[in-house]
C-alpha cells in the first residue's frame, strides 16, 4: 500500500516544474516564517532539498541571516540513520554525496545533539491532514524522530499537491504537527 502510494506521489512530485516548484517553494518560506514556532526556535533543524523536493536554500538564507542555529541532516545510507551537524554557510560549506544530496564537507562538519533542537523540518513524499507521512521510504526520519522529545515541533514542508485524503501509516510512524504547503498552514490532529 505505502510502496503504491509513494511511487504515485513521488511521480506527481516530479512534474512540477521548476519554475512552479520555485514560485511554490517561495509562497511555502512566507507561510513558514508566519509560524510561532519558527519565532520561537532559536536551534533549527532543516532538510537539504533534493530533487523535487519543497527547496530550503532561502529559508536557511533567511534563517541564518535572523541569527538563528540551523542544523541540518547527514544520512548514513549503511545505517539508515541520521546526523546532526550546524550549517553557519550554506554557500561554502556544502557538498554532493554519491546520491546528490548535499551534506557539510567533512572539515565543516559540526556535530549537534539532537536533545538541542526545538523545531524539526522535514520533507516528504505525501502526507494527510492527520500528519501521516510517506517519506523516502527507509526509516530515516521515523528512527530520528523516536528520539526526540515530543515536546518538539515536526513541520513538513510540501507542495499541495502531495496531500492526499489517507496515507496508510504504521506504528513506527511519527506524524507532524504541522504541513506548510503553498496554499495553508495544516494544523495536523
Ligand atoms: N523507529 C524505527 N526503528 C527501527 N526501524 C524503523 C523505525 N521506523 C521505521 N523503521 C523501518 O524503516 C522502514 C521504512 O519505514 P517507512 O516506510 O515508514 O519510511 P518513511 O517514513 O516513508 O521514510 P523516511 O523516514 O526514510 O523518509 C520500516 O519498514 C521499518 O522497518
Ligand atoms: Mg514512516
Amino acid at each position: 500500500m505505502k510502496k503504491k502510494q509513494r511511487k504515485e506521489f513521488s511521480n506527481k512530485r516530479d512534474l512540477i516544474s521548476l519554475e512552479d516548484r520555485i514560485n511554490k517553494s517561495n509562497k511555502i518560506k512566507e507561510l513558514f516564517f508566519s509560524l510561532k514556532e519558527v519565532w520561537k526556535a532559536q536551534n533549527i533543524m532543516v532538510y537539504l532539498s533534493f530533487k523535487s523536493e519543497v527547496r530550503t536554500r532561502e529559508i536557511i538564507l533567511d534563517l541564518l541571516m535572523r541569527k538563528k542555529k540551523v542544523i541540518v541532516p547527514i544520512t548514513d545510507f549503511k545505517k539508515t540513520i541520521i546526523h546532526l551537524s550546524e550549517l553557519k554557510d550554506f554557500n561554502k560549506e556544502l557538498v554532493s554525496n554519491k546520491l546528490g544530496i548535499f551534506q557539510p564537507s567533512k572539515e565543516f562538519v559540526r556535530p549537534f545533539n539532537k536533545k538541542d533542537l526545538d523545531l524539526i523540518v522535514v520533507p516528504g513524499i505525501a502526507f494527510d491532514d492527520k500528519g501521516n507521512r510517506l517519506g523516502f521510504g527507509k526509516g530515516f526520519y521515523d528512527k530520528f524522530l523516536k528520539g526526540v522529545s515530543k515536546k518538539v515541533p515536526v513541520i513538513a514542508l510540501a507542495f499541495s499537491d502531495q496531500i492526499s485524503k489517507k496515507i496508510s501509516s504504521e506504528k513506527h510512524d511519527i506524524p507532524m504537527q504541522k504541513i506548510v504547503t503553498e496554499k495553508e498552514v495544516i494544523e495536523c490532529k
